[in-house]
């Protein structure tokens, strides 16, 4: 199935390239006839004839405009068709056209067929065109949303066959029906375009339905090719960008930076001011710094249009800018939760991603090189928590767990601090358990239960939460807690994380625990806890099961490599805890892990290559784990399952199937 889906898609998806990611965000780019673009991008929609600001000069590689506004004037459209739109507009980079479905939503109808738009934008050398779909409003009737969705589905068919070279949009429609989304995002997908539009959500983000907004961007991505941008139509307010980047939209337009120009407001990383309001100017852009409020109010209303207007680019592509910055550092959460905190409906919309929990999962990578900073509740839905939740369940349960408080991480070279009363809330006083049947495990927010021989591992060592806890964290690790203990025979229970916790009201009887208390984390157990806790249930045996070597740095005292005799296995690596494969720990895994888990099956061709230990294109690519992470360990196949080479994943499982250009796998090694 797989194979097949490759093989159908081969044809032409040969412009998009990812090259970082962060959630569902990615920094790419996009090759376009007239120059290649660095996404996510804001296009600065051009308003043929009418425009009076350079936008090149304030950031914008790339504008939008309307083939509907040129085709109906027709001194624009004779030039356009002479000199080509490029010069029309004066614009030399890429441009995108919209085909007047806009104005069809707005008037009820257009003076142009669909074959007619596609052709004239091939004609006035558009970069990539649109064909007229039928933007279908929020909340109509269910027969109505079917009945238009069928028809851009048609239009969009046409415009393939009507096409000759031209790059083409096509747009999801569906209403707010997240099924009909998902549907229409599906069958579109399954054709040849090269960019998708998210359509209709003007009026949801015009009446701040942000949360409605989140369920239609999330049905409609989650069924598109991951290998084409999307572009999130109508979206040109800053603090949308980071929140709609994070749920995998790679293009915006922006009317906005004009039309609120016009009406004298100024947009905002965080919101929205009137310029009738301010004592200050509020940012540090050339507008904001060369003149006061009073200034600007005086003006001539065409002369502070276009100041405004300046300001406004300014600052929509400085968050673009910090958006990149935010995936590269893998920071876009902590970007995501500020800026959702400008409006409440934001927040709720934030919090409406908890229900897409799954898929943000997959997309998300799980080593980053910054920081997991608790912000707040929400937080407490990040991938991280819930992937951290499932993976910790790989670990084989012992008989007895002591669940102590945080401390000052790595907690496992700070228990000293912890205060030394304990009760045993399950369990038999009688009970003889020795310091190895006895998981010691840290309770802690947000990642509820960190078991002591896990403390170095990303995000568990590396991420800050205050120390006054917000009721729904105490809430969520006392559920988390609740399901945790009940793998165990007998539960003991520092005082401080029973008060903080709240387990007593579950556990009323509890007996004071007066025997000495002994923490040692085994070097041995903590080696097979990350790797099963890294590769699944069972992987610390099948890589750790002889009689290993531990070798440690001599500055900080961690563990570094893991050998059997000469042969190293693999390598813990000093940012963030994982293990990192050598040819022999790949070998094992390969005889344990059974197909296709952990692997990219490449073809014929790559293989060579691959043997050779050069890095892996996406398009040599024939099957895969689909579980795949980006920034994983992964094992290099053929399609006898021989192991070739090992590496470091690139893109997720679904994303390696899906491209057809790019890098898959980095290769660390081959001559297997
Ligand atoms: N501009 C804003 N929304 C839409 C839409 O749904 N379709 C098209 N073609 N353009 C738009
Ligand atoms: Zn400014």
């Amino acid at each position: 199935m797989n194979r097949i889906l490759k093989i159908l898609r081969k044809v032409k998806n040969l412009n998009f390239e990812i090259k970082y990611k962060d959630g569902r965000g990615r920094v790419g780019i996009l090759k376009t006839p007239h120059g290649t673009i660095k996404t996510p991008a804001l296009m600065p929609v051009i308003h043929p004839g009418k425009q009076t600001i350079q936008v090149a000069d304030y950031g914008a590689e790339v504008v939008i405009t309307n083939a509907y506004l040129i085709y109906k004037n027709d001194e624009l459209r004779e030039k356009a068709l002479q000199d080509g739109v490029h010069e029309l507009i004066n614009f030399p980079g890429p441009i995108i056209t919209d085909s007047g479905s806009f104005q069809l939503s707005l008037y009820g109808d257009v003076e142009v067929s669909n074959q007619e738009i596609v052709e004239f934008q091939e004609k006035i050398g558009t970069d990539i065109g649109t064909s007229l779909d039928l933007p279908t409003p929020p909340s109509v009737k269910r027969e109505r949303a079917e009945k238009e969705l069928k028809i851009t589905l048609q239009r969009a068919q046409e415009a393939l066959e009507v096409r000759k070279e031209l790059m083409l949009n096509s747009v999801v429609q569906g209403s707010t029906f997240p099924d009909l989304r998902s549907e229409c995002a599906q069958a579109l997908g399954e054709m040849d375009f090269q960019v998708h539009p998210i359509g209709a959500v003007v009026p949801l983000m015009e009446s701040y339905r942000y949360h409605e907004l989140v369920d239609v961007v999330m049905s409609s991505v989650s069924y598109l090719p991951d290998s084409r941008p999307r572009h999130l139509m109508g979206a040109g307010h800053p603090m949308l960008f980071s929140l709609a980047v994070a749920m995998g939209c790679d293009l915006f337009d922006s009317a906005a930076y004009i039309l609120y120009a016009e009406a004298d407001r100024l947009l905002m990383p965080n919101g929205t001011l009137k310029l009738e309001n301010l004592y200050e100017m509020p940012c540090s852009c050339e507008v904001c710094t060369n003149y006061t409020p009073d200034e600007l109010r005086g003006m001539e209303k065409e002369k502070r249009r276009d100041l405004l207007a300046i300001h406004n680019l300014r600052v929509s592509f400085a968050e673009i800018r910090m958006i990149h910055q935010a995936i590269i550092e893998g920071s876009l959460w902590e970007l995501v939760e500020q800026r959702c905190r400008a409006h409440p409906f934001l927040l709720e919309a934030l919090r409406n991603l908890k229900n897409y929990q799954d898929d943000l999962e997959k997309y998300d990578p799980p080593y980053k090189k910054s920081a997991f900073f608790y912000s707040g509740p929400e937080s407490l839905n990040r991938p991280e928590v819930h992937r951290h939740l499932e993976r910790v369940k790989r670990i084989p349960p012992k008989k007895s767990v002591l669940l102590i408080p945080r401390t000052t991480k790595p907690y496992s070279e700070h228990l000293h601090h912890i205060p030394l009363e304990f009760y045993r809330i399950k369990g038999e006083p009688n009970l003889e358990n020795s310091a190895e049947d006895r998981q010691v495990t840290v309770v802690d927010v947000p990642f509820g239960v960190i078991p002591l021989e896990l403390d170095q591992l990303y995000p568990l060592a590396q991420n800050e939460s205050p120390r006054i806890h917000d009721e729904d964290s105490i809430l969520m690790v006392k559920n988390i807690l609740h399901d945790y203990i009940k793998d165990f025979e007998e539960v003991i229970v520092s005082e401080k994380v029973l008060r903080t916790f709240r387990l007593d009201e579950e556990f009323p009887t509890k007996d004071e625990y007066s025997e000495p208390l002994e923490i040692i984390v085994d070097d041995v157990e903590r080696i097979k806890m990350i790797a099963d806790y890294q590769f699944g249930s069972g992987s610390g045996e099948a890589l750790f099961n002889t009689s290993v070597q531990i070798v440690k740095s001599r500055k900080t005292g961690k563990i570094r490599h893991v050998y059997d005799g000469d042969e190293l296995i693999a390598t813990l690596r000093a940012s963030d805890g994982i293990f990192v494969l050598a040819r022999e720990g790949a070998r094992r895994l390969h005889r344990y892990l059974p197909y296709p888990k952990n692997r990219v099956v490449v073809n014929e061709d790559a293989e060579p290559f691959a043997r050779e230990g050069k890095s892996i294109f996406a398009k040599f690519v024939i099957n895969c784990d689909i579980n795949i992470h980006a920034k994983e360990e992964v094992l290099i196949v053929n399609e006898e399952d021989q192991l070739l080479a090992f590496g470091k994943s690139i893109l997720n499982g679904k994303e390696i199937l899906d491209f057809n250009t790019g890098q898959a796998v980095k290769t660390r090694k081959g001559g297997l």
